[in-house]
């Protein structure tokens, strides 16, 4: 499965990329929040977000790199949110922070950085609709993907199968077209790309080849 990543959008033509991914049969749109504080950039928020809803139907999977995401978690659900992720370095009781997103109605992703280790798993696997590991340092796109990371899907691909197998895992940051497999191959079942669909010529067919490589 493809996820957009709507920070590398042309946001003057919004309108048409979010046509493009509607008919490309993006499987859903992924939305970065950036505090300036979590990570050193800033993006976009809540309002943004609601009217952006409007334009599709395709669930929103929506990254918080925000500081106490806890703060926020009603707010995105109101916004129009499908999947709220928190990164587990961002909140100081993850535990809760995961039931409140529950309890909010909304699907439940965990995001863990490339220095992070997966041992925050031991307990908080069995309550994950999705993993996000992020195989650059959130803040930008654009960026180069670290090859250590390979090995972590696939250890954390071993984890899912075995403790939660529904859980969606999803690999976020430097994926292009000529990687996809591979990331693909460790264990990822979806994948997000921001500059491999928005910079380059062609988006509409970035997300078919993507969906074609994931078959
Ligand atoms: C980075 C964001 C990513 C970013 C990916 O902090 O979480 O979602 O948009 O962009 P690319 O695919 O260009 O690396
Ligand atoms: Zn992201």
């Amino acid at each position: 499965m493809i996820s957009p990543s709507i920070l590398s959008c042309d946001f003057t033509k919004i309108r048409e990329q979010f046509e493009m991914m509607n008919k490309a049969g993006a499987d859903y749109v992924h939305v970065d929040v950036m505090d300036g504080m979590y990570v050193p950039n800033i993006s976009f928020g809540l309002a943004i977000i609601s009217q952006l809803r409007e334009l599709t139907e395709i669930p929103f999977d929506v990254h918080l790199m925000i500081e106490q995401p806890e703060r926020y978690i009603e707010d995105f659900v109101k916004a129009g949110a499908d999947i709220i992720t928190v990164h587990a370095s961002a909140t100081k009781h993850l535990n809760r922070t995961l039931n409140l997103i529950r309890e909010k109605g909304v699907k439940v992703g965990l995001a863990i950085n490339p220095a992070e280790s997966l041992s925050i798993l031991d307990y908080t696997i069995k309550d994950l609709d999705l993993l996000l590991l992020m195989s650059v340092n959130p803040g930008f796109g654009g960026q180069k993907f670290i090859e250590q990371v390979y090995d972590k899907i696939a250890c954390a691909r071993e984890i899912i199968d075995r403790e939660n197998p529904n859980c969606i895992l999803e690999v976020d940051g430097g994926v292009k077209l000529d990687n996809a497999e591979r990331v693909y191959k460790s264990g990822a079942n979806l994948l997000v790309a921001g500059s491999a669909v928005f910079g380059v010529e062609d988006p509409m067919k970035a997300i078919e080849d993507f969906k074609r490589i994931g078959k």
